[in-house]
């Protein structure tokens, strides 16, 4: 049987990984600045997470939604400690467009409306209502395509009052700062209003958290610099730090019945252990603290560089502007100079999506490489 081929792939086969630095067959040795998409928050193979893990699948890898979890119950308590989100509920899934689908399917079934608001350039994942507020038409297909969202412009509070008064909205979606579109991010004005006019209108506001959530911004989610209570907020990549976990946040305002939502293995034994060591991991190594620290000194040699005209993003999820597309750059440096960055749907951004444990060493080895390469 052949491999469904829908991935461009790097010729590189990493075998072994050991926080900022992966491994290929041949022992070559590459500097991660990309996570692995964000993913990876803690650092690979973080010796408390392979122990968490190891000694949870010895006693239980799984059983079904059927049965106590007290895992779920404390991964549900330490994020609330972590993230200040009082009284929030959780529910955990299994991906990121999981978590947004539950969460604008959860929008709907509240409000009891059917249209989704979304942004351009915004991205919230593959599966059905997910793919239909993303905004890229390629990877929407006729089944999707059903679906009632509009996009509209990042920023553009006018247009969003004029649909949202039409009534007929249930959730508008967000990142507070976009991933995949490459790194903007619209002004407090901006999501301050979108929070104070889905209120008024009796809409959800979801944020998506997928990808800058988890402390990757420095705070632990993006919304938090502003003053706005969401809905929803999904969450995913950096939660499980390569376990495959993802969830919703749902505010005390929305209530649950038996049978609303529901899933196989979202919540399931190995994942909380695995999430809830990423958060133990995040306090006892002052991971946020960290982000801020290196995303300061990363963005202060940026500015020595005239190539870079813009450095987007917030804490490690950044992003450099040049003005030339960087997908040859991007070549070089992952084979000349064994270093994983990240590229955006701005075919000029070279995203930089680190562990969380990254240090300064590992920047200088970055700007060493950037510059020498650049000289070329
Ligand atoms: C902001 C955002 N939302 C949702 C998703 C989808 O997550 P997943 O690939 O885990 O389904 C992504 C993935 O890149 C993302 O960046």
């Amino acid at each position: 049987m052949s491999l469904f081929n829908v991935y461009p792939l790097f010729n590189i086969t990493p075998v072994k990984a050991k926080d900022v630095y992966v491994f290929d067959e041949n022992n070559t040795k590459y500097l991660d600045l990309y996570g692995g998409h964000a993913v990876i928050s803690i650092g690979h193979s973080h010796p408390k997470y392979v122990k968490n893990i190891s000694e949870q699948v010895a006693k239980l890898g799984f059983y079904s939604n059927s049965i106590i979890n007290p895992l779920q119950v404390h991964l549900a308590k330490k994020i609330e400690q972590l993230s200040g989100c009082v009284d929030y509920q959780l529910f955990l899934c299994n991906s990121g467009a999981e978590a947004n689908e539950n969460a604008l399917k959860l929008a709907s079934f509240h409000n009891g409306k059917k249209k989704i608001i979304a942004f351009k350039n915004g991205f919230h994942g593959r599966t059905s209502a997910a793919v239909a507020a993303t905004d890229n038409a390629k990877i929407i297909a006729p089944v999707n395509a059903q679906q009632e969202v509009e996009i509209l412009e990042l920023g553009d509070l006018k247009t969003l009052e004029k649909v949202l008064a039409k009534n007929n909205v249930c959730a508008v979606i967000i990142e507070c700062i976009q991933g995949v579109g490459g790194l903007d991010e619209s002004t407090a004005v901006f999501y301050e209003g979108v929070d104070a006019l889905c209120k008024k209108y009796n809409t959800c506001f979801i944020a998506d958290e997928v990808q800058s959530g988890f402390g990757r911004t420095g705070d632990f989610f993006a919304f938090q610099k502003y003053n706005v209570t969401p809905d929803i907020i999904s969450i995913a990549k950096g939660m499980g730090n390569g376990f495959p976990i993802g969830g919703i946040l749902i505010h005390p305002n929305i209530k649950a019945s038996f049978g609303l939502l529901g899933t196989t293995f979202g919540g399931n034994h190995l994942a909380c252990v695995a999430s809830s060591t990423v958060l133990e991991v995040i306090e006892e190594e002052n991971l946020m603290q960290n982000a801020k620290e290196i995303s300061a000194y990363f963005i202060d040699k940026a500015k020595a560089i005239p190539e870079i005209k813009n450095t987007k993003g917030r804490g490690l999820m950044l992003g450099l502007e040049f003005d030339f597309p960087i997908a040859e750059l991007r070549k070089k440096l992952i084979f000349n100079y064994k270093i994983f960055t990240g590229s955006a749907k701005n075919p000029n951004l070279l995203r930089i999506l680190p562990p969380l444990t990254i240090q300064k060493k590992h920047i200088d080895i970055f700007f060493d490489a950037l510059e020498k390469e650049l000289k070329t």
